[in-house]
């Protein structure tokens, strides 16, 4: 049984502490007792530091929105695992589209971040997703399973299953709605099934794949009883901490 999961990047939305504090209290407040979904918040790193006293005490966890690609060294303005691990994030964000397009960030750094994050026994949420041209050119599927191959295989197998798969299409980031629910139910089988193809299907039943793109608290609902969306990805309609709350109780069912 797959646990639900819900959880939402601050990206560079938030940008002062004034901010931050206030999102962060608010969603302590309406969520910190939560035990039926997971829950993680992903600020700007030096934001971490004061997201993770307000949650002090909650069942809310948080993460890093990235790592640097090495575990130590000459990288200047990068920010390595070790830190991320002793300011005791849970889960580290990788290869979100924004990064891949905006900083170049490739497959092969990907897999070797999995690699570090097992090292420091951090969860990472490794993002993929198709973009329009994919579509259009009728490659989502050969660009998944490229995706997926790249976040997986630098892994043990054990630490596989720990892995979240955010399944954000590139074309539905960003916009006024997320994806229909019948391309992301289809989607997420589709991804389920290339698990279970190129590794196992042990595997495939525990990995949990949730949704990203524009995802709202109407998104919330809709996909709150489609099998293999174990749970959702939030940016910019997770910014306010009673809509936030409300995601999360619609995709908990509440709500129908
Ligand atoms: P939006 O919900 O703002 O489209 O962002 C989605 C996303 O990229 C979450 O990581």
């Amino acid at each position: 049984m797959r646990k639900k999961i819900v959880g939402s990047s601050w990206k560079m939305h938030i940008n002062s502490f004034d901010e931050a504090s206030t999102l962060a209290q608010g969603i302590a407040e309406r969520l910190g007792s939560e035990e039926e979904v997971d829950l993680f918040i992903l600020p700007a790193f030096p934001l971490i530091t004061m997201t993770k006293a307000m949650f002090y005490g909650t069942n809310i966890k948080f993460g890093a929105q990235n790592i640097a690609v090495a575990e130590k060294g000459a990288h200047t303005g990068e920010v390595p695992v070790k830190l991320v691990k002793e300011l005791e994030c849970a889960y580290v964000e990788l290869n979100h589209a924004e990064r891949r397009s905006m900083y170049n960030e490739t497959d092969e750094m990907t897999a070797i971040k999995v690699g570090l994050c097992e090292q420091y026994g951090l969860t990472p949420i490794v993002c993929i997703g198709e973009t329009s041209e994919d579509i259009e050119r009728d490659r989502s599927r050969m660009t998944l399973r490229t995706q997926i191959l790249w976040a997986l295989e630098n892994a043990s197998p054990a630490f596989r299953e720990q892995i979240i798969l955010a399944y954000e299409p590139v074309w539905a980031i960003g916009q006024a709605e997320s994806a229909s629910k019948e391309y992301i139910a289809k989607t997420h089988k589709m991804i389920r099934e290339l698990v279970k193809a190129d590794f196992n299907e042990d595997l495939s039943n525990k990995i949990r794949i949730i949704y990203g793109g524009s995802v709202s608290p109407e998104t919330a609902l809709q996909l709150s009883d489609v099998e293999d969306v174990d749970g959702l990805f939030v940016g910019r309609f997770g910014l306010q901490a009673e809509n936030f709350e409300k995601i999360v109780n619609n995709f908990k069912g509440e709500s129908r």
